[in-house]
C-alpha cells in the first residue's frame, strides 16, 4: 500500500488531488480504506483514463454517426442457422462438439461481474430465482446444465469428462458468489472445476475529468465492462489454467439468459466445423428497438454495434421483403479458441475501444455532502467483450432459435420485457413445448384434460406448468421414452427422482 506521500504524488501526477480533501477528517481505518484504493490506481492509467473520458464526451455522438454509415448486414453465408439447417446437419455438428467436450477440450466462461442495476437487486444476478416451482436460480440451472452435458459426452463417448467452469466476477460479485457456492455445495460440480477470478474496476469521472468521490474515503468506482475480461484472463492466469487442463475452445457467456445451452454441443461443434476462431450466436432481432447489439460488418470487419450507440434510423432500416436490415441480434454467447484469445491479450488488448456511458453518479460535494443528481453528471468507461471479433481471422455467426435459447433478466417485474416473468414463462413454455414433442400431455387438478396450445407466444404462460430439471433433459433429449402417451397433471416438476420411477412403470 502507498504511504501518504506517494498517494498525493501519484493523485497530483494525474490532476486529481481532490481526492485527499478530507483526508484530515478521516479515521484510521477509512485513511487505510482510502490508500488502498489509490494504491490500485495505476499512474500513467489514472491520467489517460480521465482525460479520455473527458475529451470522449464531445466526441461520442459525431463519431457513432459516421459508424452508422459504414455498416453492412453480415452475408448470408456467414451465418450458421438452426432454422434453416436439417436434422442431419444439426447431428453432425452436435455430434463434433460431443467429442471436443469428451476430450475436455471445451470450457465455459461465465460473465458476471455486473452490478444488474436495472434489476434492482443488491445481490450478483446469478443468484435470482424467477420463481420456478423447483426455486431454483440461474446459477443452479447453469451449473445443472453443465453436468448434463457432460454427461451426454461421457455416455456418447465411454469417457468421465470435465467441463471447467470459469466465472468472471467483481469487487461487487465475488464475495456473495463464492458464498453462494460453497453454501450450496457448488451444485454437484467439483470446486477445483469451478474458477472464479475478479475483473478490474475503475473510477467514475466528472465532465472535467475529475475523478468522482462518492464518500469522503471512497472513489466512485465501477468495473471495467464485460470487455475487462481480456485483462483479466492475464491478471488471473485464466488462459495457462486452460493450457494445462488442454482446454481448447470457450463458451463465453451472460448471466442473465434462463434459457442459455452451457457448452452447447451444436454451437461448438459448428464453429469447430467451420473453423473459427471467433464466433457469436445471434437471434433474429424482434423490433428495431430491441435491446440488443447487432452483428454486422463495418469496412469488411466482423464488429457488433450496441444497442445504445446504433442510430435509430439505422436500426429501421428495412431490406426488400420489408424485414430488418441489421437483424442479427447478438445474444452475447461468444466462441473463442484458446489461440485467438492469446492473441488477443498479447497483442490486441490495448487497442479495445472504450465505450462512454454517461450516469448519474452519487458524490459527496466540496463540503462533504452526498449529493444525489437528478442528471447525469459522470463518465463510466467501458469495454465490450465483443470489441476482439474484428480481430478475428475466421469470425463465424450462428442463428438460434429465440424461443429455445433466449430470454433474459434485464428488468425488474412491471417492466413490458425481460422481467422475472418473462425468463419464468419461456423457460415453462420450452419445457411445455417438449412434453407434447415427446408424445405427453397434460392434466388439471381434476385430472380433466388441458386442451394442448401447439404455439405459445413468448410473453404467454403456457396452458399446464411443466418444469424439466437438467439432470433429466438437456435440449429435450431423451423424454419421448418417459413421456409418451404419459398424462401428466399440472403443476409437473419433472425430477431425477420422477423420472427414475417414470422408467420403473414402463
Ligand atoms: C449485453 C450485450 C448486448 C446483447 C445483450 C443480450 C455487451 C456489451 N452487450 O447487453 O450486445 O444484445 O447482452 O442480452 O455484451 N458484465 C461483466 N462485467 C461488467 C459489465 C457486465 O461481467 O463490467 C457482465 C454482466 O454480468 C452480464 C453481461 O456482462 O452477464 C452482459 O452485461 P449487461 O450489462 O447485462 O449487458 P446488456 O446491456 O444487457
Amino acid at each position: 500500500m502507498l504511504s501518504l506521500e506517494e498517494a498525493k504524488a501519484r493523485l497530483e501526477s494525474a490532476g486529481q488531488s481532490h481526492a485527499l480533501q478530507f483526508w484530515a477528517e478521516l479515521s484510521a481505518e477509512e485513511r487505510d480504506s482510502l490508500l488502498e484504493e489509490i494504491s490500485q490506481l495505476e499512474p500513467e492509467e489514472l491520467l489517460l483514463h480521465c482525460r479520455a473520458a473527458a475529451a470522449a464526451v464531445s466526441r461520442q455522438s459525431s463519431a457513432d454517426g459516421r459508424l452508422d454509415a459504414r455498416m453492412e448486414p453480415v452475408p448470408p453465408e456467414f451465418i450458421g442457422s438452426v432454422r434453416k439447417s436439417d436434422k442431419e446437419t444439426l447431428q453432425i455438428w452436435g455430434d463434433e462438439g460431443l467429442l471436443q467436450i469428451s476430450q475436455d477440450r471445451v470450457a465455459v466462461l461465465l460473465l458476471a461481474g455486473g452490478q444488474g442495476t436495472r434489476l434492482g437487486v443488491s445481490y450478483p444476478k446469478g443468484m435470482y430465482n424467477v420463481g420456478l416451482p423447483s426455486g431454483k436460480t440461474l446459477y443452479q440451472i447453469q451449473a445443472e446444465r453443465i453436468q448434463k452435458v457432460q454427461e451426454l459426452a461421457n455416455l456418447k463417448h465411454g469417457c468421465r469428462c470435465t467441463i471447467v467452469w470459469y466465472i468472471m466476477t467483481s469487487e461487487f460479485t465475488l464475495g456473495p458468489t463464492v458464498k453462494f457456492f460453497k453454501d450450496n455445495g457448488y451444485f454437484g460440480l467439483s470446486p477445483s472445476n469451478v474458477i472464479m477470478f475478479e475483473q478490474r474496476m475503475i473510477p467514475a469521472v466528472d465532465f472535467n475529468g475529475k475523478i468522482i468521490m462518492e464518500k469522503k474515503n471512497k472513489i466512485a468506482m465501477a468495473p471495467d465492462g464485460n470487455g475487462g475480461l481480456y485483462r483479466a484472463l492475464v491478471d488471473n492466469n485464466i488462459l495457462d489454467d486452460m493450457e494445462r487442463r488442454g482446454v481448447e475452445y470457450l463458451h463465453v457467456y451472460c448471466v442473465d439468459n434462463i434459457l442459455v445451452k452451457m457448452a452447447d454441443p451444436v454451437f461448438i461443434g459448428f464453429c469447430v466445423y467451420k473453423g473459427a476462431d471467433c464466433g457469436a450466436k445471434v437471434v433474429d432481432k424482434a423490433y428495431p428497438a430491441e435491446p440488443v447489439g447487432v452483428v454486422c460488418r463495418v469496412d469488411g470487419l466482423y464488429q457488433v454495434i450496441e444497442y445504445s450507440e446504433i442510430q435509430p434510423e439505422t436500426a429501421e432500416l428495412r431490406g426488400p421483403e420489408g424485414e430488418l436490415l441489421f437483424s442479427a441480434g447478438n445474444i452475447c454467447n461468444h466462441f473463442f479458441t484458446r489461440g485467438f484469445l492469446k492473441e488477443v491479450v498479447e497483442k490486441f488488448e490495448s487497442q479495445l475501444k472504450q465505450h462512454v456511458a454517461l450516469k448519474k453518479v452519487p458524490f459527496v460535494d466540496g463540503k462533504g455532502n452526498l449529493v444525489k443528481p437528478t442528471k447525469p453528471n459522470g463518465i463510466k468507461m467501458e469495454k465490450f467483450v465483443f470489441d476482439v471479433f474484428h480481430f478475428s481471422k475466421k469470425f463465424v455467426a450462428f442463428e438460434v432459435l429465440r424461443e429455445e435459447e433466449f430470454s433474459p433478466l434485464k428488468n425488474a417485474d412491471g417492466a413490458p420485457l425481460d422481467t422475472p416473468t418473462t425468463a419464468r414463462r419461456s423457460l415453462l413454455a420450452q419445457h411445455y413445448r417438449w412434453v407434447l414433442a415427446a408424445g405427453g400431455s397434460f392434466l388439471d387438478e381434476q385430472d380433466n384434460p388441458i386442451t394442448q396450445k401447439h404455439s405459445v407466444a413468448l410473453n404467454e404462460d403456457p396452458p399446464a406448468i411443466c418444469e424439466i430439471s437438467p439432470f433429466v433433459s438437456y435440449f429435450g433429449e431423451g423424454l419421448e421414452k418417459l413421456l409418451q402417451q404419459k398424462n401428466l397433471n399440472s403443476p409437473f416438476l419433472l425430477d431425477e427422482n420422477k423420472a427414475k420411477n417414470l422408467l420403473q412403470t414402463i
